[in-house]
């Protein structure tokens, strides 16, 4: 018998006929959040968006902003864009705008980079990890708080305020490749993650690692497929190869199989790999001990951070444990629940949220599959190396080519990301 239980996703607007599943006289919500399409999309005049676009869709979504909006402790913000300049203002229980800057925080950007916010195509996130972030007054902090008021404004999402998400059982379970996919699918809905157990064996994974040193040669540094970082002692170490399936034909066969193409159907949507071209379907990555340059074990994040949640979310991103990883050799931890609340994306857990984060420890051939909103991060090994595949599942777009155009364009920008940001040294996420 299927539990009847009613899952709130309070930052999203239901699409009725996309979005509910109804079986049993229970109703479900799927992990489909999209809620826009490039094809869609629209030049953006700043002016005329801080005349009348925004305080039109701030007074409409009142009601979403105000409870979440009312916790953030939001001081006034003002936005400079050629030449002209706007402040954001929160007065008890609404947002006023008015012309002008004003004496608190101010963000600089240039025209395209306010159409792609407005749009969703990039966040604060996106232009802080680029190093594109220009704030003379104010930090990440109030832009990140800003941004959500203005997601909440144009997306009608509503801002997350405490105890918006709630449980129907623990948050913490692992499945066997014996449980059912619809047991999977409740799961994964309500948590945001799946741990599956014994996916692969472990000579199966020990093939897998044989080929870590065979593609390594074909890393160099500079090639943006190829991460590097430093350990405390000065060596540089390759630590993230994306492209893996290219010299990995055992990794290919393995992800190939059912057992693992299982996964991209546990939503019920339209999640495939029709996206992860021959030569982009894996990344390996290889964690060292002790890193003080560069990134290899990612801070909290959602991987819609750098933007298009709306034309995205939710993807399935997927780790093959090919070592196993525990709380002393770079285990991910997961924000159960995280999904399902519009908070700041990135690079720490929003001050003061009310979900818990919780450890993922896994075993060799483990596998763990988190959507692309769900809050995670890699712990840095203390103990043990570790090493991981990376792969996923995207939901299929409406307006390929528009799609495509625009994840080129700002792929230009992101792709050397993982060379301007570099992880604090020992942060254990806490
Ligand atoms: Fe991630």
């Amino acid at each position: 018998m299927t539990l009847a239980i009613w899952l709130s996703f309070p930052d999203t607007r239901l699409v009725p006929g996309s979005s509910l599943n109804q079986a049993e006289g229970s109703i479900r919500m799927s992990v489909d959040l999209r809620t826009r399409v490039d094809a869609d999309q629209a030049p953006v005049d700043p002016a005329d968006c801080f005349a009348e676009r925004l305080p039109e869709a701030l007074d409409e979504n009142r009601n979403l902003i105000a409870p979440g909006a009312s916790e953030l402790g939001l001081s006034d913000f003002s936005i400079e864009c050629e030449d002209a300049a706007w402040t954001l203002s929160w007065q008890s229980d609404r947002v006023s705008v008015r012309t002008g800057r004003g004496n608190g925080a101010l963000a600089r950007l240039t025209h395209q980079q306010f159409e792609d916010i407005v749009n969703d195509q990039t966040t604060p996130i996106a232009l802080m990890s680029n190093n594109l972030l220009d704030m003379p007054q104010g930090a990440l902090p109030d832009f990140l708080n800003w941004w959500l008021v203005l997601r909440s404004a144009l997306d009608g999402r509503r801002i997350h305020a405490s105890g918006d998400v709630t449980f129907s059982g623990d948050k913490r379970r692992s499945f066997d490749s014996d449980d059912s996919d619809e047991d999977m699918r409740a799961f994964l809905e309500e948590y945001g993650y799946l741990h599956i157990r014994g996916v692969f064996s472990e000579a199966e994974m020990a093939a897998v690692e044989a080929d870590f040193p065979v593609a390594a040669p074909h890393f160099e540094k500079g090639d943006p497929r190829g991460w590097f970082a430093t350990t405390e002692d000065g060596t540089e170490h390759l630590v993230r190869m994306e492209g893996f399936d290219r010299y990995s034909p055992t990794s290919v066969e393995l992800i190939d199989e059912d057992r693992f193409q299982r996964i991209g159907g546990i939503p019920g949507l339209s999640h495939s790999q029709a996206s992860r071209k021959p030569g982009s379907r894996i990344g390996a990555l290889s964690k060292p001990i002790g890193v003080v340059k560069g990134i290899s074990d990612v801070p909290w994040h959602k991987d819609c951070s750098l933007g298009r949640h709306s034309y995205e979310c939710c993807n399935l991103t997927v780790g093959i444990s090919v070592t196993g990883a525990d709380a002393d050799s770079g285990q991910l931890r997961v924000v159960p629940g995280s999904h399902r609340a519009m908070i700041w994306p990135a690079p720490c857990l929003q001050p003061n949220l009310d979900l818990e984060a919780i450890d993922l420890p896994t075993r060799t051939g483990d596998v763990t599959v988190h959507l692309s909103c769900t809050q995670h991060m890699s712990q840095p090994p203390e103990k043990r190396t570790r090493k991981v595949l990376y792969t996923g599942f995207g939901q299929e777009a409406e307006d390929l080519e528009a799609a495509e155009a625009q994840r080129r364009r700002l792929n230009e920008v992101r792709s050397k990301t993982h060379t301007s940001v570099s992880q604090e040294p020992g942060y254990r996420g806490d």
